[in-house]
This record gives C-alpha cells, sequence and structure tokens, in this order.
C-alpha cells in the first residue's frame, strides 16, 4: 500500500488541487451554482450531479488522484471495522444511496446512508432547509423524505461491495407518514429495516432521534419504550455493529437513563449527536420549522461526547458530530472521546474538497503532537 503522504509528487499535486478546489469552491461554484438558488433546489442539483458523473470512469479516477488523501496515521480499526480514515458523511444527505461512487473516490472513511424507512416516504411538506450562512448553519425539516429501506438498502450493498476504500453505514428509522401507529407498529416499522439491513452493510445506525415527525420521538422519551425497540432488535441476527443517533438537547440526568438501556443491549456505537432543536440567542424567523446543523451543534455535541465517554468508558464507541468545518475541530472532537467523526454542512458551506482538507490537517495536527495512529488520540482531553 503506497500512502499519498508518503509520496512527494503525488502530495504536492493533491495539496495544490485541493488549494484550487477550495478556491473555486468558494468563489465560483458556491455564488453561482448552489448558494444562487433556495437550499431545496440546491440539493436537487448536488444528487443531480452525482447521478450523472458515478458512471464517468476517468472522471473519477481524476478525483481520486487529486482528493483522496491516503495517511497511515489516519487508518484506524473501530467496532471490528477497518477505516481508511476516521471521516464520514453523516446520515441525512444522501438519504437514497445515490453519493457513494463519488465520495468513495473523494476519500470519504465511510458515509452513512438514509436516514431510510420501511415504507417509501414522502417527507414534510417543502421547503426542507433554510440557509443560515452567519451561523454555518442549515434549518432541516426534512421528516425522512426518501425511497424506501428495501432499494436503499440494495443501492447500498451493491455500493459497498464496489467500493475501492470506503465503508458504508445505513441509517434507519421509523416510518414519518399517515400509517404511523402506536409504539408496537414503530418497533415493527425499525424491525422491517433492520432485517432487510442485516449483513449488508458495514455499520447499521438507528435514528431515534429524529426531531420532525408526526410521532415525536418516542422511544427517547421514556427508558422503558427503548428497552422495547432494543428488546425486538437484538432478536434479529446481524453480524454488522450498531450505533444509535442520539438526540442533542436531552439533560443528561434522562439520557443517562437512556444509555443505561442501551448498554444492555446489542449496541455497540453511538453518533453523538442529531440537530440543535434549543434556538437560544439565534435570530430565526419564527415561521421556520425544524432543526439545526453546522455551527449550533458544535459545543453541545462536544460537551456530550466527553460526558458519555468519562461516565461509559469504552462500553460504547462514539462516532462525533456537529459543527465540524476544519481540522481542529475534528480533533476537538477525537480529544474530547470520538473514534469517529461525521459530518455534513461542511460540504455545502466549504465544499467537496473540505475532506480533503480535514484529513490532511487531521494528520498533521496528530504527528505535531506525537500520536502514531488517530486511535491514541481518542480521549485525550480527558
Ligand atoms: C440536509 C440534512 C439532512 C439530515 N437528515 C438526517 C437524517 O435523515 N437522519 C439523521 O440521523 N440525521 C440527519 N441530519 C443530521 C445530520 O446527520 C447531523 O447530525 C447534523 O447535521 C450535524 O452535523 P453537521 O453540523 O456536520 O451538519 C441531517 C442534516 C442535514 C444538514
Amino acid at each position: 500500500m503506497s500512502y499519498v503522504s508518503e509520496s512527494f509528487w503525488h502530495d504536492a499535486v493533491n495539496k495544490a488541487t485541493t488549494d484550487l478546489f477550495t478556491f473555486g469552491y468558494k468563489h465560483i461554484i458556491k455564488p453561482n451554482f448552489v448558494f444562487n438558488v433556495p437550499p431545496d433546489e440546491a440539493h436537487d442539483r448536488m444528487i443531480t450531479f452525482c447521478q450523472l458523473t458515478k458512471n464517468i470512469t476517468p472522471l473519477m479516477w481524476l478525483e481520486r488522484q487529486m482528493l483522496n488523501y491516503t495517511d497511515p496515521v489516519l487508518e484506524t480499526t473501530v467496532m471490528g471495522v477497518d477505516f481508511a480514515n476516521p471521516f464520514g458523511l453523516s446520515a441525512g444527505l444522501d438519504k437514497n444511496c445515490e453519493m457513494p461512487v463519488l465520495l468513495d473516490n473523494a476519500g470519504f472513511g465511510f458515509e452513512t446512508v438514509g436516514s431510510t424507512t420501511s415504507r417509501v416516504c414522502p417527507g414534510n411538506a417543502k421547503p426542507w432547509f433554510h440557509r443560515l450562512p452567519e451561523y454555518d448553519s442549515m434549518m432541516v425539516h426534512v421528516g425522512l423524505a426518501n425511497i424506501g429501506s428495501d432499494t436503499v438498502i440494495e443501492r447500498a450493498e451493491q455500493a459497498w461491495t464496489k467500493a475501492r476504500s470506503m465503508q458504508i453505514s445505513v441509517s434507519i428509522a421509523r416510518t414519518n407518514d399517515s400509517l404511523t401507529g402506536d409504539l408496537a407498529e414503530g418497533i415493527e416499522d425499525y424491525c422491517i429495516s433492520m432485517r432487510r439491513a442485516a449483513g449488508r452493510t458495514a455499520m447499521v445506525e438507528v435514528n431515534v432521534s429524529c426531531p420532525n415527525t408526526k410521532a415525536g420521538e418516542p422511544f427517547t422519551a421514556s427508558p422503558d419504550n427503548l428497552d422495547q425497540l432494543f428488546t425486538a432488535l437484538d432478536r434479529i441476527d446481524r453480524p454488522q455493529p450498531t450505533l444509535v443517533k442520539l438526540p442533542l438537547n436531552k439533560p443528561w440526568a434522562e439520557l443517562k437513563d437512556l444509555l443505561d438501556v442501551l448498554a444492555e443491549h446489542n449496541v455497540q456505537g453511538l453518533s453523538i449527536a442529531n440537530l440543535q432543536k434549543d434556538r437560544t440567542g439565534l435570530a430565526i424567523p419564527h415561521d421556520w420549522e425544524g432543526g439545526l446543523s453546522g455551527g449550533p451543534t458544535y459545543r453541545a455535541s462536544n460537551d456530550l461526547i466527553r460526558q458519555v465517554r468519562r461516565e461509559y468508558g469504552d462500553r460504547f464507541a462514539i462516532a462525533g458530530i456537529g459543527g465540524v468545518f476544519i481540522p481542529e475541530q475534528a480533533y476537538a472532537k477525537i480529544r474530547s472521546g470520538a473514534d469517529l467523526v461525521m459530518f455534513i454542512s461542511a460540504l455545502m458551506y466549504r465544499g467537496p474538497q473540505q475532506i480533503t482538507v480535514l484529513k490532511r490537517g487531521l494528520a498533521e495536527l496528530l504527528k505535531r503532537d506525537g500520536f502514531e495512529h488517530v486511535s491514541e488520540a481518542v480521549g485525550a482531553d480527558l
């Protein structure tokens, strides 16, 4: 295996093209093709771009040569899964699994597709998104729109088989539609998707914390409800590790009761955390519905990562999510206790090359502080 970091010329080309992409995204692409249209339309354009380009093999080869920074210091094994680097796309941007080829060639360590649901789900009425550039944030109110977990998981399995280096996780959630019933119906909904996912992806993430659904969040409302869900999921035989996507805004005493339940079940990891519901101090129009991504999640998610790592030690692997735009922020999440780091907002606000900026910068920070592998830095600040 040859690494970009160890080849003078490849490293120089990779750095120069990343800088060029950073400049091009900021000054040409973002103002003229992304931020000049409403965010819902920009999102559709991005998906169409992925669909059109993923089969152009020379373009994907070029993308890999230019953007995929590799360095042995970034390699890690978490929950028994090997990652080329700890960075992943968080759930929600690629709901229907259209982006793996581009993300694999850009050098993502993994991506989470979904959230996907047992039935085709139309989601909430549009608009789904509002931009808040002053806070590096998006207001998100999609309500789990997706084409259904039978198709999404089929696509995810194919993409995982074909990926050159990227792992694929699938986020499963409860269908948000007019057929939504009682707790038992909700549990069966998750079980259908879990049965479909068993053995077909590197990981499964169970999203119990979507803030934008008709049924609310019954599985984080009481430890007993959560226990019933995971007792049912435990009966489904699956080889891959399971993560649970936590809410960001629960008081610690309530969250701890939920974590005590999860610790008794077949759960290996926690994704910390979902969107920010607290708008305190932020100037946001009252009629904008949804949860906040990006900047407003950063501190709260770091605090939660630290608290969970302190209280639960190595019981759970942690995927840290929220407000990661620059390498220092990813490093802070890792030093707070995250084994893996996921993001979305940085792609929209900084551009697709940000994966390379994050990897290169993190590798430098790790080496500066004398770490030989990223895993050695996990929880270093505790
Ligand atoms: C466009 C968009 C859609 C999202 N949809 C989901 C989703 O379907 N499931 C989920 O668990 N989280 C979803 N999220 C939350 C993200 O996975 C992540 O937790 C949050 O955006 C914080 O990360 P960031 O600051 O890097 O954006 C979504 C976020 C965004 C921006």
